[in-house]
């Protein structure tokens, strides 16, 4: 079995909800949070998120982040068993944006994904498939950089030359000159991210991980080229159209992942909540399974209110399977019932609020 990446210690100052927090954690299984709505469960496993690269499962500010909007900032350290060993992660907010320190340099925030990689599950991604496409398409491109990290570049040249060339269609720039030089770059990026894509979603074609877990058949949905020439030519050809729309109409930012229900060989967005659910639950097994064959250790695993949504015997499974994932994996629920089928060895914490601060102890 493969090592699994893990926080090992975690420590917030003035997070969210958390004056302070300080945890000691296991190498590996199961940590089970248990808390009344609003006690700050999320809150706890949002600073875990923030630790890989991007804003975290709220996608939130840095602005969002401090307790009351405490002038101070907030912060996050964290000590992990992460890729090539031990390593401290520091990050520090305020309403300017947020730094990272890794082992005591200052490091962009990339260099988070050489560090850890971690996955997560979340309520707001039951719409997934009813969503608009942007949301797949973020769903995608968070797979594709905990399976392909050079994909984070990739994806940040491709947005950068997109808003560019989206500023000259605004400002009705007509010399070629100025087109030329940024489709080029939006070329070279926007051929490695439909590429990355494709590589991902491969490595993402999995049979059902366990069972009660349905498997889900992705395709990436796109129209137009993919070679970094022919996409430079398709937006040359293209630039009357896009100025008379006043924006880039084709192009990786216009693509969709979808998604079948293989089972019932049905469009995921028709299958019923529960079986949406689960396919979501048998995706973020799979690229937990993708990431230990291609990074050689589990990733760490947040998943939140997601025994609520399963019977008993379900939920007995998704436990049994991350069992033999042997992932470090974050489980949140308001009722302690819910995990009552977790192995004795998990750990378990409780999560209380009091005058709108929280309190994390085990137990
Ligand atoms: N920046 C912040 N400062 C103080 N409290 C916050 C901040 N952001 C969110 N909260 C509080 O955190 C609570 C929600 O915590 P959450 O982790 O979502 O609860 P749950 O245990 O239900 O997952 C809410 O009461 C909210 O007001
Ligand atoms: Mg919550």
């Amino acid at each position: 079995m493969p090592g699994a990446l893990a926080l090992r210690r975690l420590a917030l100052r003035r997070f969210r909800s958390y004056p302070a927090a300080d945890l000691d954690l296991p190498p590996a299984g199961s940590v089970a949070i248990r808390g009344p709505n609003g006690a700050g469960k999320t809150n706890l496993i949002e600073a875990i998120s923030l630790l890989s690269p991007g804003r975290g499962l709220r996608g939130a500010g840095a602005e969002e982040l401090a307790r009351g909007g405490d002038a101070l900032g907030w912060r996050i350290a964290a000590e992990v068993d992460g890729l090539g060993g031990r390593r401290e992660i520091v990050m520090a907010g305020a309403s300017g944006g947020r730094s990272v320190e890794i082992d005591g340099k200052a490091a962009p925030q990339a260099a988070l994904g050489s560090a850890l990689r971690i996955l997560w599950l979340t309520p707001a991604m039951d719409r997934l498939w009813v969503d608009a496409a942007a949301e797949r398409r973020r769903f995608l491109d968070r797979a594709t950089f905990s399976l392909i990290p050079g994909h984070a570049e990739a994806a940040t040249a491709y947005d950068r030359a997109l808003r560019e060339r989206g500023r000259l269609i605004r400002d009705d720039v007509r010399d070629p000159a100025w087109f030329e030089a940024i489709e080029a770059r939006m070329a070279a990026a926007g051929a490695q991210v439909i590429a990355n894509r494709r590589a991902a979603l491969a490595l993402l074609a999995a049979p059902a991980p366990a069972p009660g877990f349905p498997a889900a058949e992705l395709a990436l949905e796109r129209a137009g080229p993919e070679a970094e020439a022919d996409l430079a030519a398709a937006w040359r050809s293209g630039r009357a159209r896009d100025m008379a729309a006043g924006r880039t109409l084709t192009g990786p930012h216009r693509d969709d992942l979808a998604a079948l229900y293989a089972a019932k060989a049905m469009p995921a967005r028709l299958a019923s909540t529960g079986e949406q659910k689960a396919m979501l639950i048998s995706l973020t097994l799979a690229n937990a399974a993708a990431v230990a064959d291609a990074a050689g250790a589990t990733p760490v695993l947040l998943l939140d209110e997601v025994a609520a949504h399963l019977d008993a015997d379900r939920r007995a499974a998704l436990y049994a399977a991350l069992d033999a994932l042997g992932a470090q994996s974050f489980l949140t629920g308001a009722d302690p019932e819910l995990f009552a089928e977790l192995a004795p060895s998990a750990s378990r914490l409780a999560v209380t609020e009091r005058d709108g601060a929280s309190l994390v102890a085990s137990g």
